[in-house]
């Protein structure tokens, strides 16, 4: 294609170089944005004609050809065309072609500056509210597991040290306090990109009477961006959107660590169906998490996504620069990843097998109701330090003897302090120490049942 025959050509002597058109075309990745690139085009029309710049006619026309284009994009008959450089070129020139002058006339008062800034809010938010429904999957999934394990009896961990007793389903909320905020964090993030870019054309606004109001109006804008300098150098929206993926995916890699580990046989917590797992091409015995792992793994690509974007922005000068076009692959592929892992999470969430044994074994095993003596003892009278070195001691015996504190005998326990009465036992037993802890927030599995219960009360 000759350089005057590009839709900017006139000015230009000669073509520009293949190496160059190959260098700087970004319709290989940017055609995914073309639902939105016609959404706004049609807006666009529409407005041109309601306020007497462009025909009846001419905008009806527009807004039909890109009907028939959109049908013959998804139909896959469309051909992309590297040389037209982009989404907007590649679909302005075959409207053109195909309706004639109208199409020529569509591209009038606006600028690919704003056009692509409103393509990519229009994008992001309908990612978001595609996001949001497998949010609320992964959510009900572990809200369902958290009352099915509501009652079931694990060790809670610090610094990867057994603690105390927890119940599992209350270590399920805490897995969906973390993505619940994350969806807040979406919502918000919707919020405050959701304003229309169209009407800041190049950089200064346009000379034409344009109604910038109606065209938000058409395309389910709240309003319309303030500045025309910002709006067209604006990428802050996409830059919180990879933020949140990252957080989302900081969220789902944690998990993925403690299914592994859990999975393992020396934890032995809960298994994972074979239809999320797979096998060693050499070691026959293996079952492997590739699922959790491979989600971790993922992790990387989205925050590296996030550093690409806040990078591609710092040295921008006012107001559109090339830079820019560099900002679709990091975005599309945290978008593209997020999806898949929240897919792939919530299919996997009500597959989850507890072992339930396992899991009350290895409180039993840890000591996890020391504390538990500790404070029965307070309750009689001792001061916390001393109860806490009574309790060291008897750790320690127990630990000699190869069994739980709990399994000792009274005359042992009363050996190591008089204080301690038969009542001890249901104090020091697993599930005493659990439903001890009986208040708002905490693991007692008469509060896991009541916080699952305003769980569904409260929407999301
Ligand atoms: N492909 C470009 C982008 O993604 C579209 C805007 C181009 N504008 C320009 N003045 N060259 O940012």
């Amino acid at each position: 294609m000759s350089g005057n025959q590009k839709l900017w050509g006139g000015r230009f002597a000669e073509s520009t170089s293949a190496l160059v058109e190959k260098f700087s075309e970004s319709v290989s990745f940017d055609a995914r944005l073309y639902r939105q690139d016609i959404a706004g085009s049609q807006a666009h029309a529409r407005m041109l004609a309601k306020v007497g710049v462009l025909s009846e006619t001419d905008a009806q026309a527009i807004v039909q050809g890109l009907d028939a284009i959109r049908d013959s994009i998804e139909s896959g008959r469309f051909e992309w065309s590297e040389q037209l450089e982009d989404v907007h070129m590649n679909i302005e020139a075959r409207l053109t072609e195909a309706i004639g002058e109208a199409g020529k006339r569509l591209h009038t008062g606006r600028s690919r500056n704003d056009q692509v800034a409103t393509d990519l809010r229009l994008y992001v938010r309908d990612t978001i509210d595609a996001l949001l429904p497998l949010i609320d999957r992964v959510t009900e999934g572990l809200l369902n597991l958290a009352e099915r394990e509501a009652d079931t009896v694990m060790p809670g961990f610090t610094h990867l040290q057994i603690a105390q007793p927890v119940s599992f389903g209350h270590h399920m909320l805490a897995w969906r306090e973390q993505m619940l905020r994350d969806r807040s964090r979406l919502v918000d993030c919707r919020k405050r990109l959701n304003l229309l870019p169209l009407g800041a054309a190049a950089l200064a606004g346009t000379v034409y009477p344009i109604d910038r109001h109606y065209v938000a109006e058409l395309l389910g804008f709240d309003g319309v961006t303030e500045n025309s300098l910002d709006t067209v150098s604006d990428r802050d929206f996409a830059i919180e959107f990879c933020s949140v993926a990252s957080l989302i995916m900081v969220h789902l890699s944690r998990w993925s660590e403690e299914l592994i580990l859990w999975a393992t046989p020396m934890f032995g917590f809960v298994n994972l169906p074979d239809r999320f797992c797979t096998g060693s091409s050499i070691m026959p015995q293996k079952k492997n998490p590739d699922v959790p792992e491979l989600v971790r793994g993922k992790t990387g690509r989205v925050i590296g996504n996030l550093q690409a974007l806040l990078v591609l922005m710092k040295g921008q000068p006012l107001a559109y620069n090339r830079d820019n076009q560099e900002d679709k692959p990091p975005l599309f592929d945290s978008v593209d990843t997020v999806r898949a892992c929240l897919q792939v999470y919530a299919e996997m969430i009500p597959a989850i097998e507890v072992r339930r044994e396992n899991c009350r074994a290895a409180a039993a095993k840890g000591y996890s109701t020391a504390t538990d003596l500790a404070d029965y003892l307070v309750r009689k009278g001792l001061p916390f330090r001393d109860a806490h070195h009574v309790v060291g001691s008897t750790v320690a015996y127990a630990q000699k003897k190869g069994c739980d504190i709990a399994e000792l005998d009274l005359a042992e326990l009363q050996a190591q302090s008089k204080l301690i009465e038969a009542d001890v036992y249901a104090c020091i037993s697993l599930e005493g120490s659990l439903a001890a802890r009986n208040h708002y927030g905490a693991t007692a599995p008469t509060q896991v049942r009541a916080a699952i219960a305003r769980a569904r009360q409260r929407p999301s």
